[in-house]
């Protein structure tokens, strides 16, 4: 290939990811998650779990057809071949999340009637969204997510207080949601190349509708039980998020970084931290 050539291709090339999204079978059984205060002995924070993983199957299916809408626009073969693994990701995200969803319900939770009530706002909005509004939904989500994936593994000790398979499902999704954190990013950037609105709509999504939906969650699922929470255990959940090593103060500014004139999910580069992790992790995985 010449040197013209080669520019070419480059002009061409509108993946900017720096590691393979690779496609792995895992097999956890979920059955060490055996009391509904399954974490730290508090109630609040083991309801918030439960509502993240309550929220990912019907999620992660909307985010793969949000990012499919746009398949046969995206002319670059290396994205297009990362559209495929990204989906092929989020599928088997989803279902892990459903057999971990099942075990929450035995334990007394009821994740399907969450499911339900998304399940409704979503064809709502899919009645009403455009496929770019609802691609820059999920552009938004992939950075939430892929910017709490990097909480996990670099705070992983706080994960210590979780059931094993729990702990190692959830390290498993954070390596996999960082090495597609920009696939969406890519196709929006490629097909509808909007910044500015896709700026206003993660400003939005990541300050607002998310944590609002949350903390609605988590007192919904918590009403489920008669389990009794005290203002200590409400307290223990306020240091988990915003004390030292804390869930949203310790990656704050990586929320923030998408806000950055000319940002690309990579500008964070976190490749040696799932290098490490894929090692850790690697007797879990099947690769397929
Ligand atoms: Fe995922
Ligand atoms: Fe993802």
């Amino acid at each position: 290939m010449n040197a013209k050539t080669n520019l070419a291709v480059q002009a061409e090339q509108k993946s900017k990811s720096r590691l393979p999204i690779v496609r792995r079978i895992v097999r956890f059984d979920y059955s060490d998650i055996d009391t509904p205060v399954f974490y730290s002995d508090n109630p609040v924070i083991s309801a918030l779990w439960v509502g993240l993983s309550a929220t990912f199957p019907l999620g992660e299916a909307e985010f793969i057809k949000s990012v499919k809408n746009y398949e046969d626009q995206v002319t670059d073969p290396k994205l297009k071949e990362e559209v495929a693994d990204f989906a092929a990701q989020e599928a088997h995200h989803s279902l892990q999340h459903k057999k971990m969803n099942k075990q929450f319900d035995e334990l007394g939770f009821n994740t399907a009637s969450i499911e339900d009530i998304m399940k409704e706002k979503l064809s709502e909005r899919i009645e009403k969204w455009s496929d770019k509004k609802r691609l820059m939904r999920t552009v938004s989500a992939e950075h939430v997510t892929a910017t709490f994936a990097h909480y996990a593994l670099k705070q992983s000790h706080v994960l210590d207080d979780a059931p094993e398979s729990l702990r190692n499902a959830l390290l498993w999704h954070a390596i996999e949601e960082i090495e597609h954190k920009s696939v969406a990013f890519d196709v929006y950037q490629t097909c509808e190349g909007d910044m500015g609105k896709l700026k206003r709509h993660y400003a939005f999504f990541c300050f607002l509708e998310f944590p609002f939906q949350m903390a609605l969650i988590t007192r919904f699922l918590l009403k489920q039980h008669d389990t009794k929470v005290t203002w200590s255990h409400r307290w223990g959940m306020v240091k988990h998020l915003f004390g030292k090593s804390g869930m949203v103060s310790s990656v704050f500014s990586i929320y923030l970084m998408f806000l950055r004139r000319g940002f690309h999910p990579w500008q964070h580069d976190d490749s040696a931290l799932i290098d490490e992790w894929k090692t850790k992790l690697s007797p879990y995985f099947q690769n397929v």
